[in-house]
């Protein structure tokens, strides 16, 4: 399946408001049933010494953020171009790619990989590294089974908005190979290194990033 290059429309600048607000809100289900936070939760518990602050490029919501406060007792602060007003985190405004990010011992970011250019990923993991010893990548899987099972099972559900974005989501989104050579990439001549996971029936893959 060649990866697709359309533009999403949640990237649109015109997107506000009410629009925006039905995406986060899509989003939040659509992490509900990939079981999204969880698992983000199950990976930074995977620390010694203990994670205890957290920032999430490209929030959105906040939701993945209030989770973590909640179950982790950890410090979280959002990153986003468009920080949402509604969000229950405190959220900074700032291009992740291009601009220097808040220090914590990790860093987050959901759903957001497939957003960008193998270039830009690039770019992001090295700054993630200025200011964090920790990057989980989390994201979908360009494959035409979860395509088939997004478009068959949660698309329906959601608004016609995000139901659209989600089927040009896993369209737009790398293979764990690709992903893999992104992040060797990155990291090449530095000390860090990373493992894959990919979950069961393709749904998402998690690249966890140590610096
Ligand atoms: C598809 S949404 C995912 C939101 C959230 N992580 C989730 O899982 O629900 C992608 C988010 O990344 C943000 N974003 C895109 N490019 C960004 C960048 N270069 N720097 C910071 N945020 C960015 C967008 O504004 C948007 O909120």
């Amino acid at each position: 399946m060649k990866r697709s290059f359309e533009p999403e429309l949640m990237d649109s600048p015109g997107v506000d408001g009410p629009v925006l607000e039905t995406f986060h809100r899509d989003l939040i289900f659509v992490n509900k049933v990939l079981g999204t936070f969880p698992t983000i939760e199950r990976f930074l518990r995977q620390s010694d010494p203990a994670v205890r602050s957290v920032i999430d490029i490209g929030c959105g919501s906040g939701a993945l953020l209030d989770y973590l406060r909640r179950r982790m007792n950890v410090e979280v602060l959002g990153v986003d171009l468009k920080p949402w007003p509604m969000a229950e985190i405190p959220v900074v405004r700032a291009n992740a790619i291009t601009e220097p990010l808040p220090e914590a011992d990790a860093a987050v970011t959901t759903l957001m990989a497939h957003h960008l250019t193998p270039e830009e990923n690039i770019a992001l993991i090295r700054n993630a590294g200025r200011s964090c010893r920790r990057f989980l990548i989390h994201d979908l899987i360009r494959h035409p089974f979860p395509l088939a099972a997004f478009s068959l099972c949660i698309a329906p559900l959601l608004g016609k908005e995000a139901a659209a974005d989600g089927k040009l989501s896993v369209r737009r989104a790398y293979t764990p190979v690709e992903m893999s050579e992104m992040v060797r990439t990155a990291l090449a001549g530095t000390a860090g290194s990373f493992t894959i996971d990919v979950s069961r029936f393709l749904s998402r893959q998690v690249v966890d990033i140590r610096f």
